[in-house]
């Protein structure tokens, strides 16, 4: 088999051509979408970290400038709030969207919420258990990162059921190649989210509440520091990437676990592995298998010279199983001590939740194997077809 995103039975098992990647072509190019793919731990991290590189390139060139075409005028509503946010611009605005919601996310405010984490991630899996189990992915790993973002960001309980498919939508458009129509219900989507929050945020300007839309709110109305559409931009980013990710390492985590009974085992009979384990989950099998960036200046990798205007795709799935970083790479332990996996990146862009989304990955683990200690796998789970945010279909077990 060969690197090809389209293909299911690749993405139902990238790591034996990782390897050959790695092996014989760590900087290879990949015709279909013009990307060099960049297999090697050492190269992504250190791309990563590369100021040469960025997210984007429109802070410094104009799409005609590297050769490409503006996006189709459609895409307008999409882009508006995809590139009002954080995780898509530079220094010195990537610095100043950043500043103004990261200290709520610090592993010491994070850790105040842990008790919240807990009473709701161990709610949902004692009902769970109750039920006799069904589907893990919808019933456990969905509502729980939800509802702790839609809560710190004050979005009102009647109107969460909306943020998932919105999610979902929105970031079908960041697979590679995407088709008309995955393309026309993202910008739908991100239509639909951003006129909802676009009222939210004005009634909370009005009637201020304790949450972060409120506080965002006032920060717009005080000057310049935020416009209504990087309001817009950042509570869409943190509403998304504050749930998805999350969701899909709980039930490719949880999977992970079943393929590898022994480890279950040994986590069942000490839980206290549990901050290592949620570490091994996410570098076993990588849920954001690969981030995209753009070369601002011709750059050298891995002793390829690759020139500005092109885009590299990191490969993170590969990085995560690079034997010159980890010993055995391919082996699943739930007690690996030195594991500086990349799944949350590296550099300026470096995961913002990564402090929260361990906290609910520790407390949503802890929870099922106390309310659910035989927990069991009840039919073989299938592969969403996307690559990059790559998840399960759905999980069933039996309690
Ligand atoms: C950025 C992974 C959970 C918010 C990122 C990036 C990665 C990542 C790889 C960097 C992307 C790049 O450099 O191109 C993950 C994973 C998660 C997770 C694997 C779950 C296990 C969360 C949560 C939040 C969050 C719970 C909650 C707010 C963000 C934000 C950024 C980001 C705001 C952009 C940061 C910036 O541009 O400075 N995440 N994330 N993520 N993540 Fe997460």
């Amino acid at each position: 088999m060969r690197f090809d995103p389209w293909n299911p039975e690749f993405v139902a098992h990238p790591y034996d051509v990782y390897r050959d990647l790695r092996d014989h072509d760590p900087v290879s190019f990949f015709e279909p979408t013009g990307q060099w793919l960049v297999a090697r731990h050492a190269d992504v991290n250190a791309l990563l970290r590369d100021r040469r590189l960025g997210r984007s390139y429109l802070h410094v060139a104009s799409h005609e400038e590297f050769g490409r075409q503006a996006e189709p005028e459609f895409q307008e509503p999409f882009w508006r709030v995809i590139r009002a946010g954080m995780l898509d611009v530079e220094p010195p605005v990537h610095t100043r969207l950043r500043r103004l919601v990261s200290k709520a996310f610090t592993p010491r405010m994070v850790e105040s919420l842990r008790p919240r984490v807990r009473a709701i991630a161990t709610g949902l899996a004692e009902e769970f258990a109750e039920r006799g189990g069904g589907d893990l992915l919808a019933e456990v790993a969905e509502p729980l990162p939800v509802t702790v973002i839609a809560e710190m960001l004050g979005v009102p309980e009647a109107d969460r059921h909306l943020l998932r498919p919105w999610s979902a939508d929105i970031c079908g458009m960041y697979e590679l190649n995407p088709s008309a129509e995955v393309q026309h219900t993202a910008v739908r989507a991100a239509a639909e989210f951003s006129g909802y929050l676009r009222e939210l945020a004005r009634a909370r300007r009005d009637r201020p509440g304790d949450d972060m839309i409120s506080a965002l709110a006032q920060v717009v109305d005080e000057g310049d520091r935020l416009t209504e559409d990087e309001l817009i931009g950042t509570c869409v980013l943190l509403l998304n990437a504050g749930h998805e990710a999350t969701v899909n390492v709980t039930g490719n985590g949880w999977w992970s676990l079943f393929r590898n009974p022994g480890e279950l085992d040994r986590l069942r009979a000490d839980p206290g592995l549990l901050p290592t384990a949620v570490e091994e989950l996410m570098r076993w099998d990588t849920p954001l298998q690969m981030f995209e960036r753009w070369v601002l200046e011709d750059v050298e990798i891995g002793g390829v010279r690759i020139p500005r205007g092109v885009e590299v795709a990191l490969l993170f799935g590969s990085a995560n199983r690079d034997p010159e970083v980890f010993d055995d790479p391919d082996r699943f332990d739930v007690g690996r001590a030195d594991n500086p996996h990349i799944s949350f990146g590296a550099g300026i862009h470096f995961c913002l939740g990564a402090p929260l989304a361990r906290v609910e990955l520790v407390e949503s683990f802890g929870a099922l194997l106390r309310a659910a200690p035989k927990m069991e796998l009840a039919e073989e789970p299938a592969w969403k077809p996307n690559y990059i945010i790559r998840g399960l279909e759905s999980l069933k077990v039996a309690v």
